[in-house]
């Protein structure tokens, strides 16, 4: 069967490594893809969002299975469109992608559905907002509703930063529509975990525990980001919890939105607030997390295009998906600046070093190819990814990977996986 993967990150090169390795798979397409993806796959050379080129060419390539990567097409309708056309396509559906692409929808839904979460309204004038904010204090928690790159949440800690991102966000100025309307919300203590599921729309099978670094520094200080790194397992999600976040999260939620009319199909991406034996929702994603795709995939012991293909197809009974007992950790490797503006065009040092680490990969992200060779072209640039038997030897390989790549102003944490070596 051949397979088209649509993006451009880590994310979707880890998608493209792993379907490459099934057994049941002739060929990998990504589009647009990356020069990393480009060393296993054929990249071609279409945007995420132009739904009618990715439509004609899959059907021109008699396409068995496409696979989405990132939350615009989703939101587009892109799983909609292929369904009409009877191809089969792993992703949510446009109405079901609302649960991502508005935050107002996600905390109603959740609010309806008794599943935890922070206390919050929704706003689309100052006046009542700043009244709001005044009731509740800072800390104070202030979301554009619509898709901002995983950079539309402020934490205020003052009344003052707080009035001026909702007056910023509500004119307009900052998000453009996507902050025509905000969710200002409590702010909630505790450690995040990702924890993501696959889902025919009644079936949910989890998949490993795993935590996301969001912001840019050390020590969670300094703005967030799309994500600096994850690891997999998370101590944090122990079986209590884990069992939480089925039955309140994810079994709610699943069920929610099967009565709502949006039956959702797909990974379904839970961000939650653990604080002891407490789990809050802060929000829900699509799709798969980018970077703890990387981590999962390299962790998933079994072939996953039968499960992506019984996603699809709506039919998840039965299916189980084995795991690695290895831990893995990815610690993504940025352009200096980011998430604000960076340079590109620096020419990366050192990939060819890295093959002789065993049991690890450098997921390839914001990259491009000039004069033959790898430059810097993005935000995130690198995801380097290991194994170890242990989270800390994990961590050690995926560092000696790191020491080894140099670009000018090449910027990453130190201390990705820590959080797991505290407990
Ligand atoms: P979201 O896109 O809603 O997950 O928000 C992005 C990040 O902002 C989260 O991963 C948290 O780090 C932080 N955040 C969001 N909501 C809250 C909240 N209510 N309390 C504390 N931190 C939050
Ligand atoms: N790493 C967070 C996200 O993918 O939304």
């Amino acid at each position: 069967m051949k397979v088209l993967v649509i993006g451009s990150g880590g994310r979707e090169h880890a998608l493209v490594w792993k379907v490459a390795q099934s057994p049941l798979v002739s060929k990998v397409y990504c589009a647009p893809g990356n020069p990393g993806i480009g060393m296993i796959a054929e990249n071609v050379p279409l945007k995420v969002d132009d739904l009618p080129g990715l439509l004609a060419f899959a059907q021109r390539e008699e396409i068995g299975l496409t696979v989405v990567g990132p939350e615009l097409p989703l939101s587009l309708g892109i799983v909609d469109l292929f369904e009409e056309y009877g191809l089969t396509i792993f992703g949510a559906r446009r109405n079901a992608a609302i649960i991502e692409a508005s935050k107002a929808f996600a905390k109603d839904l959740m609010k309806k559905y008794r599943i935890p979460t922070a206390a919050y309204e929704v706003f689309t004038d100052v006046e009542p907002a700043v009244a709001f904010i005044d009731r509740v204090g800072v800390p104070i928690v202030i979301k554009a509703d619509g898709l901002a790159a995983g950079k539309g949440v402020i934490i205020a800690q003052t009344r003052e930063e707080a009035v001026a991102t909702v007056t910023d966000m509500l004119s307009g100025n900052a998000f453009g529509e996507a902050g025509s309307r905000v969710v200002i919300e409590e702010f909630l203590r505790g450690e995040e975990a990702s924890f993501l599921a696959f889902t025919d729309g009644k079936n949910i099978i989890p998949l490993a525990s795993a935590q996301d670094h969001k912001a840019v520094f050390d020590g969670d200080q300094g703005p967030n980001t799309g994500g600096m790194g994850a690891y997999s397992p998370a101590p944090v999600v122990t079986p209590s919890i884990h069992a939480k976040a089925m039955d309140e999260v994810m079994r709610r939620a699943v069920d929610g939105m099967a009565a709502e009319g949006r039956p959702y199909r797909g990974v379904l991406y839970a961000g939650l607030m653990i604080d002891g034996e407490h789990v809050k929702t802060l929000e829900f994603n699509a799709r798969f997390g980018d970077p703890e795709c990387q981590p999962l995939l390299m962790r998933m012991k079994s072939d996953i295009v039968p499960i992506l293909l019984a996603v699809a197809q709506g039919d998840l009974g039965g299916l189980a998906v084995e795991w690695h007992d290895k831990a893995a950790v990815c610690v993504v490797m940025a352009s200096k600046g980011y998430p604000g503006d960076y340079a590109k065009g620096d020419v990366i040092t050192g990939l060819d070093a890295t093959a002789g680490i065993g049991e690890l990969f450098v997921f390839h992200a914001g990259t491009a190819l000039r004069d033959g060779k790898v430059v810097t072209n993005g935000g995130r640039v690198l995801g380097v990814t290991a194994l170890g038997t242990t989270v800390r030897e994990a961590i050690d390989r995926a560092y000696r990977g790191v020491a080894a790549i140099a670009w000018e102003g090449a910027h990453f944490r130190r201390d990705i996986g820590a959080k797991a070596l505290k407990r």
